[in-house]
């Protein structure tokens, strides 16, 4: 009996100890890296599930985008179905989809929070028609991370820097990117990443 306390404690503290430190104390999605490189690493995570909001952009738009991310903070502060406040989770994690609509001359940008943990099975659904729940498959992403103060630009470089390290386009999709912000405005130890999704 004692034994198997033991050993649940341990893997408690296992579990606790794999969350990265950047994660702070919010709960963020279960990863393993599968390799690492120079600069980068290749995770695989885990299936799943987010609440999500998209738009289309003609260039990058920072108005649009703070209006993203308030649409989705105010699903967990409450405009919910259940009407529950639901704590943040990082990262807040934004897909670009360049190369749309006419003349191909748009960007698809989606936003997404995760939903902890204890409610990914089951989250309430948004009052919100623009924001939806989303489940994000199983996926193996390559990963850049970098400090300081990102914005827009900054990920574009980072993005380009991470394919020029892989040096092989046919290891990746080229058509979409991933950045991932772990910190709020405030935070001075900051944590970014930009992702690419990896081919097999
Ligand atoms: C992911 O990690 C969290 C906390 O570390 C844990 O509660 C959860 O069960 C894990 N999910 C899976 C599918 O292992
Ligand atoms: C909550 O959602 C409704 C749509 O169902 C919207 O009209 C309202 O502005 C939202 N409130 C907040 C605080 O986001
Ligand atoms: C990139 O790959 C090519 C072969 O496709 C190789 O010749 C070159 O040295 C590589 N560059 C770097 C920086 O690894
Ligand atoms: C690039 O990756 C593909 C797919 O794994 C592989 O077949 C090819 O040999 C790689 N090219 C180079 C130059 O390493």
């Amino acid at each position: 009996m004692l034994g198997l306390v033991v050993i649940a404690i341990c893997l408690l503290d296992s579990a606790a100890s794999t969350k990265p430190s950047f994660c702070h104390d919010l709960d963020c999605p279960n990863y393993t890296v599968l390799r690492s490189f120079g600069g980068y690493e290749l995770r695989r995570y885990e299936m799943s599930q987010w609440v999500t909001t998209r738009d289309l952009m003609t260039s990058y738009d920072s108005h649009k985008n703070s209006q993203m991310f308030f649409k989705l903070f105010h699903y967990i502060s409450g405009n919910n179905t259940a009407g529950m406040k639901i704590p943040m989770t990082a990262p807040v994690v934004d897909i670009y989809t360049p190369g749309v609509g006419e003349n191909n001359q748009q960007t698809v940008m989606e936003m997404h929070f995760m939903i902890p943990h204890n409610m990914q099975p089951y989250p309430p659904a948004p009052t919100d028609p623009t924001v939806y729940i989303s489940m994000l498959p199983a996926l193996d992403v390559y990963v850049k991370s970098f400090g300081g103060f990102s914005d827009h630009m900054t990920n574009l470089v980072k993005i380009t820097e991470l394919k020029n390290e892989i040096n092989n386009s046919s290891l990746y999709y080229g058509d979409h990117f991933y950045t991932a912000g772990y910190d709020g405005p405030y935070s001075v130890n900051r944590h970014n990443e930009v992702w690419l999704a990896a081919k097999h």
